[in-house]
């Protein structure tokens, strides 16, 4: 028997092919119940840099070597990362609030202040990261309102010293 004090709650499915405003609420809530490390994916299109936070980043396979993010369709670094078949996933560090705010947000001048270089792949890679993993595009799947993306590393860069940053529950963490 369930105690009826505790605050857990059960979520009913939705049945049609969409959810209400509601239950898209509700399953954004649930996700962010899942903690999760901070990423600005990044791409160049005609020489200009284009960059987008992700959190939606795994490993996803060890032989081969094969990494996961998931992309809103909208997204313009998608669009960037579509045509040029190479992207690369800038892992934050704690002292990278500031940029996972700026790389959330749809306009402005993203690049400005921002310390990066391009890499051998031609993707900017971010300063204040614990890592820059460079990828060839692999495979690329539309499922719902997102792209998902699957990414072979061609260069790593690590920083093991830093520590990563952390988003729970719409906050950020050190
Ligand atoms: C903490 C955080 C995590 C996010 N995670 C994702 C994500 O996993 N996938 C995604 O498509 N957008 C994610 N976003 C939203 C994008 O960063 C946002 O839509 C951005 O404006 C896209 O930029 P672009 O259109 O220039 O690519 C996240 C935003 C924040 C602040």
């Amino acid at each position: 028997m369930k105690d009826s004090s505790t605050q857990s709650s059960v979520l009913a499915m939705p049945q049609g092919a969409f959810n209400s405003k509601a239950q898209s609420a509700e399953w954004r809530e649930t996700m962010a119940d899942f903690p999760s490390g901070v990423t600005i994916v990044t791409a160049m299109e005609n020489g200009r840099p284009l960059g987008s936070t992700v959190s939606a980043f795994c490993s996803l396979s060890l032989r081969p070597r094969l990494l996961l993010v998931c992309m809103d369709l909208r997204s313009h670094t998608l669009a960037a990362i579509n045509k040029s078949h190479a992207f690369a996933v800038n892992i934050l560090s704690d002292r990278a609030q500031s940029l996972a705010l700026k790389f959330g947000a749809k306009d402005g001048d993203k690049f400005s202040d921002v310390d990066y270089e391009i890499g051998d792949m031609g993707c900017p890679l971010l300063m204040d990261c614990c890592v820059n993993i460079e990828c060839r595009l692999g495979a690329s799947y539309i499922e719902g309102d997102h792209a998902i993306l699957t990414g072979q590393p061609e260069r790593i860069v690590r920083e093991p010293t830093r520590s990563p940053l952390v988003y729970h529950r719409g906050a950020f963490r050190a």
